[in-house]
């Protein structure tokens, strides 16, 4: 039994400064198994995972691999038994190509870099993951999911054996999910270990032999995957029952409060009209790479775009800049948080008031009104941090995500448009943000929800545009908002006959 345990941790405790974030955990990973580590937003489970991965040494207790007590002071120490970590949070150099990252600190033919060597074996790691990519791409000009498809391809070409992988599929869509999935059990096939934190619990019973459950740094279970359903895995991570995760759509009102006329974004986006009304949730469904993103970016003037017109409560406003944005009322909120949304390295307290400084200048910056905004913020979307001190980094991923949320909301906003709001967010954090929207929306703001993940858009939305290859290919709502129709729409396969309540735009 014993030769059957690839690693374990053994009372293995965490402080970071005065913060406890781990206690006593002990559990044991067997040799080729998927081992799913589940918690919520800040149970420690990253932590735990750097801790295996030679990202950081724990306070008390030990880890083991093969059956040893090891110390590991860095990932090369962890590499070098075979442990290689996918960050949650990805970890590649922006202005090196694919090819370098995959190879970074590992280039082949020591001292003269081989490049073709590293472009044709890059190819062949991408090919594992089912990634066409030029491996000379440079990473900055790729999108959140084919970043996260380059992670796992460079831990692939490093032979891992046990492979840590945090949220890998955060940013992935179905289909991608499913490929990643497919790998996941493929490589189990071929006797690589697999610990895996998600938060997509369908996810975790499809493809886990077993579950350890984490609570506030603790362990709370290790069970059989196949013993848990998700509802009940989601209980035993918040300690309670959760029900009620989406609330009833309200009736929306019928004044248009945002409407968007012929936006094009060249190379992404073409044609997009939209209107969305007081009170109503609109959503935005498509693939990977259909354009919902780049036409949002395109809108707010974070891109090279054309526009013919966009009214705010029918009056016409010109939007050039998130800034010009926010004062006529309407903010974005990105799902690339940390290129585009997050000041990691600043504390909280500027992270989140940074869109309204204006309100906190007058007629000093007075950095006591910032901290009750912070407090505040912190209690009302959730933010669970040991201290409010802190640079953004040190907040655990759902956190950020939740820091961020409350930023944009700070503006007091008409519309609000959320581009994947709940990635990397806790089931129980989620069914808060749920009931954020759900206010908002009964509050008399328009919301757009743009998600990968169909409960969601289909719990929240009272309609749906769904578009394909920068297209809006067709409208859903009503009794026609069904996950069926809009992967129909996605994915561009025939209509069936007899959908009437699908109206295709042209
Ligand atoms: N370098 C650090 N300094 C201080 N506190 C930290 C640091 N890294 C993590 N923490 C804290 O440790 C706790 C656990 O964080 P961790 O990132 O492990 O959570 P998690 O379970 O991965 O959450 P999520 O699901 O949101 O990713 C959090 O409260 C976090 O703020
Ligand atoms: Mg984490």
């Amino acid at each position: 039994m014993r030769n059957d345990v690839h690693a374990a941790f053994r009372e293995v405790g965490k402080r970071f400064g005065a913060v406890e974030v781990l206690r006593d955990v002990t559990f044991e990973i067997a040799r080729g198994e998927v081992h799913a580590l589940i918690g919520e937003n800040g149970a420690g489970k990253s932590t735990l995972m750097k801790m295996l991965a030679g990202y950081h040494e724990p306070t008390t207790g030990h880890v083991e691999v093969d059956g040893q007590p090891v110390t590991l002071r860095s990932s090369r120490d962890a590499e070098a038994l075979g442990v290689v970590l996918i960050h949650q949070e990805f970890n590649l150099a922006e202005d090196l190509t694919v090819a370098q990252n995959v190879f970074l600190g590992h280039e082949p033919g020591r001292g003269l870099v081989d490049d073709a060597e590293m472009v044709r074996r890059t190819r062949e790691a991408l090919a594992l993951v089912d990634v066409r990519l030029d491996p000379r791409t440079r990473v900055r000009d790729l999108s959140v999911p084919q970043k996260q498809l380059v992670e796992i391809a460079k831990a692939l070409s490093r032979r891992a054996r046990l492979l840590v992988m945090d949220e890998p599929t955060a940013s992935l869509t179905l289909s991608e999910t499913r490929t990643l999935l497919d790998l996941i059990r493929r490589l189990r096939g071929e006797g690589v270990t697999v610990l895996y934190v998600s938060h997509k619990l369908e996810e975790v019973k499809a493809v886990a032999d077993r579950v350890t459950v984490l609570r506030d740094g603790r362990l709370v279970t290790t069970r059989a995957a196949q013993d848990l359903s998700p509802h009940e895995m989601a209980n035993l991570m918040v300690g309670r029952e959760l029900t009620d995760m989406f609330p009833g759509k309200a009736e929306p009102g019928s004044e248009v409060a945002l409407s968007v006329r012929d936006l094009d974004v060249p190379g992404f986006a073409g044609g997009v009209n939209f209107d969305v009304r007081r009170g109503e949730v609109l959503g935005f469904a498509g693939l990977v790479g259909a354009g919902r993103t780049e036409a949002f970016e395109g809108l707010l003037g974070l891109r090279r775009r054309s526009v013919g017109r966009v009214e705010r409560d029918g009056r016409p406003v010109r939007i050039r800049s998130a800034g010009d944005a926010a004062r006529h009322g309407v903010v974005y909120l990105s799902e690339d948080r940390k290129g585009k949304g997050l000041l990691v390295d600043m504390p909280l307290r500027p992270n989140l008031t940074l869109m309204t400084l204006e309100r906190y200048a007058r007629p000093l910056l007075d950095p006591r009104a910032e901290q009750r905004a912070l407090e505040r913020a912190a209690k009302e979307y959730g933010v669970r941090t040991g201290r409010l001190d802190v640079p953004a980094s040190a907040l655990s991923g759902g956190n950020q995500q939740k820091l961020v949320l409350g930023r944009i909301l700070e503006v007091d906003p008409r519309v609000v448009i959320l581009d994947e709001p709940t990635r990397g967010v806790d089931v129980g954090a989620k069914r808060d943000i749920y009931h954020l929207v759900h206010r908002l929306a009964a509050g008399g703001r328009a919301v757009v929800v743009i998600s990968s993940e169909m409960p969601e858009l289909l719990g929240l939305c009272h309609r749906i545009l769904v578009m394909r290859e920068g297209r809006v290919v067709g409208e859903l709502s009503g009794d026609g908002l069904t996950e069926q129709d809009v992967i129909r729409l996605a994915t561009g396969l025939t209509r069936e006959e007899g959908a009437s309540h699908v109206h295709t735009h042209h």
